[in-house]
C-alpha cells in the first residue's frame, strides 16, 4: 500500500461528515481531495450545494456531475474537507502547496466544521520542513521577500505560476515556527501578504490521518 491508498482510506472516512446531509459542503485542494471528488456522485442527494477552492477542483466537480456554487451564493459552508502539505496534533496547519491557500483559508474560516484529510506523512511535531508558501500581490514579491529574510526565512519565488487569484506565491524555507498563531499573525503584517500558507488560527476542526491500517481521526 502506498500513500496514494492512505489518502484514499482518508478520504472514504470523510464521507461520515456528509452522511447524515450537509447544507453547503466545501471542498478543498490537492492530490488527497481527489480521491474524495469521485466518491461524492453516491453522497449528491445529502449535499445541497458545493463550494470549490480552486480552478483545478472545479474542473474534478464538473466531470463528477457537481455544479459548483459561489460563497457569495451559498453564505456559510457546513462541512469544508481539504488536504494539508503538513498537520500537528494541535491542529495547526501548513497549506498552500498547490497554490490553492488564499481560497481554502476563505472557505475553513467560512465553515462550521473544517476537516482535514492527509496521509500519516503529514504528521509533523513542529510545521515549516514543507516550504511555507505565502501569496502575494505581484509588485510587493521583492519588498515581502526583504522582510522575510529580516525573519531568518529564505524565500524562494514559485517562478511562471500564477494563482487562480492573479497573484505570486513566494515559498519559504527553513522559518522555524515555534509559534504557528504567532508567525500567522506576523507574516500577516506585511504589506503586500494575501494570504499564509499557515492554518493556526483557523485550523483543522477534525482530523483524518489515513494509515496502512486505515485511519486515525482526532477532533478538537
Ligand atoms: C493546495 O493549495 C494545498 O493547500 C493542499 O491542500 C495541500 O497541498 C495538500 O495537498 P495534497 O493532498 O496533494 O498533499
Amino acid at each position: 500500500m502506498d500513500h496514494k491508498e492512505h489518502k484514499k482510506n482518508a478520504a472514504k472516512a470523510a464521507l461520515e461528515y456528509i452522511e447524515d446531509g450537509v447544507g453547503a459542503l466545501g471542498i478543498g485542494t490537492g492530490s488527497t481531495v481527489n480521491e474524495l471528488i469521485p466518491l461524492l456522485p453516491d453522497y449528491r442527494d445529502r449535499i445541497d450545494s458545493i463550494v470549490s477552492s480552486s480552478e483545478a477542483t472545479t474542473q474534478l466537480l464538473t466531470k463528477a456531475g457537481f455544479e459548483g456554487k459561489s460563497l457569495n451564493e451559498v453564505g456559510n459552508l457546513d462541512v469544508y474537507i481539504d488536504g494539508a502539505d503538513e498537520a500537528t496534533k494541535h491542529f495547526d496547519l501548513l497549506k498552500g502547496g498547490g497554490g490553492a491557500l488564499t481560497r481554502e483559508k476563505i472557505l475553513a474560516g467560512a465553515a462550521r466544521r473544517f476537516i482535514c484529510i492527509a496521509d500519516e506523512t503529514k504528521l509533523v511535531g513542529m510545521l515549516g520542513k514543507f516550504p511555507l508558501p505565502i501569496e502575494v500581490i505581484p509588485m510587493a514579491r521583492s519588498y515581502v521577500s526583504r522582510q522575510i529574510i529580516k525573519m531568518r526565512g529564505q524565500p524562494f519565488w514559485r517562478e511562471g505560476f500564477v494563482t487562480d487569484n492573479g497573484n505570486e506565491i513566494i515559498d519559504v524555507h527553513n522559518l522555524s515556527i515555534v509559534n504557528p498563531r504567532e508567525m500567522e499573525t506576523r507574516l500577516n503584517q506585511i504589506a503586500g501578504v494575501v494570504t499564509v500558507g499557515l492554518f493556526a488560527h483557523r485550523g483543522a476542526d477534525v482530523l483524518i490521518i489515513g494509515n496502512r491500517k486505515g485511519v486515525k481521526v482526532t477532533q478538537q
